[in-house]
């Protein structure tokens, strides 16, 4: 027969219980355990009716309290496990903000943007200012202008790619995607008065199969000085100090004659390889920059033509000049070792990240 030293006992057992459930599951298990219909401490205060009549007051009283105190402690475990399953779900489900970011790819100029840059920045060390000029251009300019009239055998080489005129097709004045930057030493001529020094880089068209080397859209840069006493010296010197800053080392300019109906006399200018520095052979066999020449052929240029300085009302006695133009994609194609100048135009992030 239970007395109240056994409920004290049972009261120990069972909070020790209480205390040590580590879930709810557990927790409900000690709730049967001891306050179930047929738990330990039911059947404790069930016995109380059968206890000596004088007996049965205290038991009653210590039974109820033992009662009181496990219910308590039963809430309170309660809490306890469900903060407890709370924190651990949380902990569970939070965000891992330590993750690293998604690789930012930083853009970068496209190889033909920086050439034209390096090819002006270049030519602003030499008083040369950079501007711009229409790619729809005039037959006038683009032409009539550079002493290629109509029916002239020079025109057949720049492929010209013809378009119609929004005001109105006039065949007197017929208007064409600009095959060259030439037509603007004429209307810089035109709009300002010598001393005269700008660069022209700016995109050109011509009707033309593309293969490694040819695009029909393209660029070109064109350099322009127009002063008193300007002679081929002062153009050589421009083109040195030029390949030198591009190209880099003691790079050898050379002149070979060549014709353009604007310039008069007009040259060729090749620079001696910045590979093989001009010996046309490189550890590994033939220079392949300049296909074993020697020499990279850069650009036209000559003395600007008497006849297009009087065109512009210039008096040819007192002001000559210099002009010399070539293309941007060869001078890229130089500088990044690109081998197609395709490549240019595909947008191929894989070219353009590494070129
Ligand atoms: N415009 C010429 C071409 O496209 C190049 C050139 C420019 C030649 C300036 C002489 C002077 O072929």
């Amino acid at each position: 027969m239970a007395n109240v030293t056994d409920l004290m006992i049972m009261r120990e057992q069972a909070l020790a219980a209480v205390q040590g459930a580590p879930d709810v599951a557990e927790l409900e298990a000690v709730r049967v355990r001891w306050l179930g219909r047929s738990g330990l401490l039911t059947a404790a205060l069930r016995s109380v009716a059968a206890l000596p009549i004088e007996e049965r007051r205290a038991f009653g009283a210590a039974a109820n309290q033992v009662k009181a105190d496990l219910e308590l402690a039963l809430d309170q475990g309660s809490a306890r496990v469900r903060g407890a399953a709370t924190l651990a779900q949380f902990a569970s489900e939070q965000a891992d903000l330590s993750l690293p970011p998604r690789r930012l790819r930083l853009g970068r100029l496209h190889p033909i943007s920086r050439t034209i840059r390096e090819v002006s920045r270049i030519l602003a060390t030499m008083g040369f200012e950079t501007v711009e000029g229409p790619e729809v251009e005039s037959d006038y300019y683009n032409f009539e202008a550079l002493n290629i009239p109509r029916g002239h055998p020079a025109r057949d080489k720049f492929n010209t790619l013809w378009v119609s005129d929004p005001l109105g097709d006039d065949p007197e004045r017929p208007v064409l995607l600009r095959t060259h930057t030439s037509p603007m030493q004429i209307r810089v001529m035109e709009s300002r008065r010598p001393p005269i020094r700008v660069c022209v880089p700016g995109r050109c068209y011509r009707f033309e199969a593309t293969d490694a080397t040819h695009e029909s859209v393209f660029f070109q840069y064109e350099g322009l000085a127009i002063d008193e006493q300007l002679s081929m010296a002062d153009l050589k010197g421009v083109l040195y100090s030029f390949a030198r800053q591009l190209f880099g080392g003691e790079r050898k300019v050379k002149f070979r004659p060549d014709y353009f109906p604007f310039t008069e006399p007009s040259a060729e200018i090749a620079f001696d390889c910045f590979v093989c520095n001009g010996g046309g052979r490189t550890n590994s066999g033939a220079c392949r920059t300049c296909g074993g020449s020697g020499w990279i052929e850069a650009a036209g240029c000559g003395m600007v033509h008497p006849a297009a300085l009087r065109r512009v009302g210039y008096d040819p006695e007192r002001h000559q000049g210099f002009a010399f133009g070539g293309g941007i994609e060869r001078l890229a194609m130089l500088l990044t070792g690109t081998p197609d100048i395709r490549l240019f135009q595909t947008n191929d992030l894989r070219f353009l990240e590494t070129a």
